[in-house]
């Protein structure tokens, strides 16, 4: 039975540009990740988009004390993050910025088009000034003393000794957290998104109902509807990063109006690249005509924004909305909230340097329900659960029948074995089930489900002993036949958790010698069939690796961030820690932290092609396949290699050298090749098996 295909869109909460992504942030993008991933096994069109939230007052500052500028600030983060999502395995299709020319054009239409629906007003409002740093501070830039308490440096909001909440002006002996300064009041003409308009509240009462939302946030937002909106202040004054309001100079778009509809840039983006058609999603009468869907997964403190303000800008915009808004609660780390001082406030850079990221996933999905909870990830039960799991249960039905069928059968399966007997059956029958499961974000029950499943075929061969029937003359038949029916539940079983567990289930396609799984092949099973020998799939947990990750977290511990810095009198901010002396004989150059190192992306590319460059003494143009992506590059190999013997031949580059305008064209990015004075330059190669567009790290 094939459910019919549906073209879908889905989006995760654009991390903000200043700041890591930590196991916290992952909660999400797993969520995300694994729905889409199951999506795309159900046979459907389904695009996963997200991008850098780049705009904003604190962006503007981290970088001018960076000593640099906020574009270099939220290049530098964009390549952070999306190492650490590729690192996760969070397949997006288009990673993006809001800082782009899509999301530009995007919020600039949007604007205009609320504006001639008469939903933009302008109003002088008064506020807090820094005259020194020249520059309106929003609340969170402005201390003083609390109003009820009188503890000292408290936000211009809210206390966090005595917990109560005051207008700024309230704050006792206001000053700037920018400069120090005393702030003056001022005022200044600001853009109002006008929310109290009786068309916006109409719209919303209707838009706000399960199952666009679930029904705990539909209680949320109808209390937040019947407290009545108030308009929402959509501008800011310079200096700020972000995008200048068309007709407004020195005004800017506040950086909550640009975030959402990076949405609709990133998608615009990948529309260009894989010829999409951008309005069949989101124009609202092409939409509505193509039946596409969009989904937003989110966390619960970003509701208001998401099923607020964010349909009422699509709907007046004459946009489409939304399908659904998916809400999660938030991560705890064993019971409590994510603290630096105990070691749980885990970068997702520290955790892959100790674990393996779909150990994580597992535990997510294993904890994962459709509603606001929040989840807790209790350390001891992660390495509990993985190891009893994952390594227990399902990995050791491979590991426990694989070398039989290899050294006794030239790895050949027995001919599709009688299934009476055999847990197969309703192996096969659980799929629709399970696929409910996942569809409803019921990713806990389908991880139980499936480890059932794994629980009976693992008393299957408790049964019937396949290593008992390899000691004994005659038994061969029933050896291969027990082992075949097990290879065939440990394929049903990798099919099932391909969401959760797409690198090792791209390992076990590659074991069992089969196309990429997808769920309508849950249908089939493997008979007289033959498999490659079977190599380690998943090792156990150590605990000790936990403590060294929570270690290496402690605040105490954690260094100093090393910002690039380009500031001469901050040179040395940025210079080697004394530390033991490389082996001796070589004099390398200064030493690197793994940081800087894993901010070179190297990859495996094909070389494409191969030409002489006419005037040039020593390059050679090569167009690189990145698998899927091509680059031009110069390199100066003319001496050492005839183009027609690189054709075809795979090396690695650096892919994301900034570009280099030379004196033969544009060079986008860089080959290696070993050289010194004994000779070369010799191109790299990887080993086989590498193929374009792999990491190298
Ligand atoms: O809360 C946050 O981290 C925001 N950067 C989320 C933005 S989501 C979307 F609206 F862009
Ligand atoms: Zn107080």
């Amino acid at each position: 039975m094939s459910a019919p295909h549906r073209r879908i869109l889905v989006t995760s909460a654009l991390p903000y540009a200043n700041g890591a992504i930590h196991l916290g942030h992952l909660v999400e993008y797993v969520q995300t990740d694994i729905w889409v991933r199951f999506q795309k096994m159900r046979g459907h069109e389904c695009w996963y988009v997200c991008a850098d939230d780049t705009h904003g007052t604190p962006i503007m500052l981290r970088a001018e004390k960076e000593g640099i500028t906020p574009e270099q600030l939220i290049a530098r983060v964009w390549h952070e993050h999306k190492r650490d999502f590729d690192g996760f395995l969070i397949g997006f299709d288009h990673y993006g910025s809001t800082h782009s020319h899509e999301t530009r054009a995007r919020a600039e239409q949007i604007y205009h088009r609320l504006k001639a629906a008469g939903l933009i007003e302008v109003r002088a409002i008064e506020q807090f000034y820094d005259p020194v740093k020249q520059m309106f501070l929003p609340d969170r830039y402005l201390k003083g003393e609390c109003p009820r308490c009188h503890a000292k440096d408290q936000y211009g909001d809210a206390c966090e000794v005595c917990g109560a909440a005051y207008q700024p002006t309230e704050l006792i002996e206001p000053y700037s957290a920018v400069s120090g300064a005393r702030p003056e009041r001022r005022s200044s003409e600001h853009y109002f998104f006008r929310l109290s308009d009786p068309r916006l509240a109409d719209f919303l009462r209707e838009w706000t109902r399960p199952p666009r939302v679930q029904e705990e946030a539909a209680n949320k937002l109808k209390e937040w509807l019947q407290a009545g909106l108030t308009d929402w202040d959509i501008s800011r004054d310079a200096p700020y990063f972000g995008f200048e309001i068309p007709d407004a100079p020195g005004k800017f778009f506040y950086v909550w109006l640009d975030a959402p509809i990076g949405y609709l840039g990133s998608f615009e983006a990948l529309c260009a690249r894989e010829g999409l058609d951008f309005d069949a999603y989101w124009d609202a009468q092409r939409a509505a005509d193509s039946h596409t869907e969009v989904y937003h997964f989110i966390g619960k403190d970003i509701l208001y924004f998401h099923a607020l303000f964010w349909p009422a800008m699509l709907r007046f915009a004459g946009l489409r909305t939304p399908s659904a808004v998916f809400c999660h609660g938030f991560l705890t780390v064993n019971g409590q909230k994510m603290s630096k001082s105990r070691g749980t406030f885990i970068t997702a850079e520290s955790y892959l340097r100790h674990l393996d990221p779909e150990w994580l996933r597992y535990y997510y999905a294993a904890k994962l329900g459709p509603t606001l909870e929040d989840i807790d990830l209790n350390l001891e039960d992660f390495v509990a659960r993985v190891n009893s799991d994952l390594v227990g249960k399902f990995v050791n039905i491979a590991s426990r029948t694989a070398g039989f069928i290899s050294k006794r059968f030239d790895g050949r399966l027995a001919p599709l074995p009688t299934l009476a007997d055999t847990p197969l059956p309703a192996m096969q029958a659980a799929a629709e089930g399970i696929a409910w499961l996942y569809e409803t974000r019921e990713f806990g029950k389908a991880v139980r489900e499936v480890m059932a499943l794994a629980d009976a075929a693992n008393q299957y061969l408790d049964q019937h002993k396949p290593w008992e029937m390899a000691k004994q003359a005659g038994w061969e038949a029933e050896l291969q036949r027990v082992c075949t029916v097990a290879l065939n539940a440990f394929r049903l079983l990798t099919l099932y958790l391909k969401p959760v567990l797409p690198r090792l289930a791209a390992q076990v396609e590659a074991f069992l010698n089969v196309e990429p799984l997808q769920w309508a092949d849950a249908g089939r099973l493997l008979a007289d069939h033959v498999i490659q020998p079977y190599r380690h799939l998943m090792t156990r947990v150590d605990p000790q690796a936990i403590a060294r990750m929570l270690e290496e977290n402690r605040d105490s511990l954690v260094p100093p961030p090393a910002p690039v810095r380009h500031g001469e009198h901050q040179q040395h901010a940025v210079s080697p820690p004394p530390a033991a002396a490389p082996a001796a004989g070589i004099e390398t150059l200064p030493l690197i932290s793994l940081d800087e190192f894993m901010r070179v992306d190297l990859r495996v590319a094909r070389i494409a092609a191969a030409e002489q460059v006419p005037g040039a003494d020593k390059l050679l143009r090569l167009t690189l396949d990145l698998g899927g992506e091509t680059r031009t590059v110069f390199a100066g190999i003319k001496a050492q290699y005839a183009p027609e013997q690189l054709v075809g031949r795979l090396t690695v580059m650096v892919a994301n050298l900034a570009p280099r305008k030379m004196k033969f064209g544009v060079s986008e990015g860089m080959v290696l090749a070993a050289s010194d004075e004994r000779g070369g330059p010799y191109l790299l190669a990887p080993d086989s098996g590498a193929q374009p567009g792999m990491r190298i790290k």
